[in-house]
């Protein structure tokens, strides 16, 4: 049997344990993935202990605590802290989601936090995106038409408009795609749900005029056809959407056109 192992530098280590607070009255262990670029030195995980009377329900608001108050060269991304803007999606004991909407006492024992899986890491807990980004570019996720502009906007009934619910709430977080076995292995030419999602978006949506162009697109055996059904990424997106529905309906659009 082949035996895989990683490259010396790429090992987490046990890294550095801060020291907690005296007399704490809610304390809790944080166990998080620290890896800098400017070192040299291999990935750790770093340990803070800290007392949860000092901070909010959220593990986002444990890692601005520890930002400010115990180790300011813990990096990490956050912006809306609303579950809004996808940016702080991490790996929090075990599962791929975004950490301002997970509770702190959802976790039983330690924090354990880690960058988003197979991504390329920036520093600590920032996945490097290019890649997922320039895939999204190349979906053209805008609306493309060819019929003369109305002279206002261009109007979808009730029912047409219903058909965006479940797709236009996308965050784009990644939780989905970095969750995914395929995209783990076939990353580089499948697109993945969260794009997939994204693509379907438009082609569901009945202002488009190019859902021929955007089929032709995706008919091949790694862009689309990678997707094997295995669900994770239903399974994991922190807004409830279904990419693999989105995935389904897709593979369907082109089956009823040949
Ligand atoms: S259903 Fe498809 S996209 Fe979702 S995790 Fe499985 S292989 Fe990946
Ligand atoms: S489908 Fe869900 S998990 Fe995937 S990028 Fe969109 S919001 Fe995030
Ligand atoms: S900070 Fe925006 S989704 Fe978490």
């Amino acid at each position: 049997m082949a035996e895989f192992t990683l490259p010396s530098h790429s090992k987490v280590k046990p890294g550095k344990k801060h020291a907690g607070p005296t007399a704490a009255k809610k304390p809790k262990t944080f166990k998080v993935y620290r890896w800098s670029p400017d070192d040299g030195n291999n990935p750790t995980v770093d340990e803070y202990p800290i007392d949860l009377a000092d901070c909010g329900p959220m593990v986002l608001d444990a890692l601005i605590h520890i930002k400010n108050d115990v180790d300011s060269t813990l990096t990490f991304r956050r912006s809306c802290r609303e579950g809004i803007c996808g940016s702080c999606a991490m790996n929090i004991d075990g599962t791929n989601t975004l950490a301002c909407t997970k509770p702190i006492e959802e976790v039983k024992g330690d924090v354990k936090i880690l960058p988003l899986p197979h991504m390329p890491v920036v520093k600590d807990l920032v996945p490097d995106l290019t890649h997922v980004y320039a895939q999204y570019a190349s979906i053209e996720p805008w609306i493309k038409t060819e019929s003369a502009p109305p002279s206002r906007e261009r109007l979808q009934s009730p029912a047409e408009r219903e058909k965006l619910d479940g797709l236009y709430e996308c965050i784009l977080c990644f939780c989905c795609t970095t969750s995914c076995p395929s995209y783990w292995w076939n990353g580089e030419r499948y697109l993945g749900p969260a794009i997939l999602l994204q693509a379907y978006r438009w082609l569901a949506d009945s202002r488009d005029e190019a859902a021929g162009e955007r089929l032709d697109e995706l008919e091949d055996p790694f862009r689309l056809y990678r997707c094997h059904t295995i669900m994770n990424c239903t399974k994991t997106c922190p807004k409830g959407l279904n990419p693999a529905k989105a995935i389904a309906e897709t593979k369907k659009l082109m089956v009823e056109r040949t």
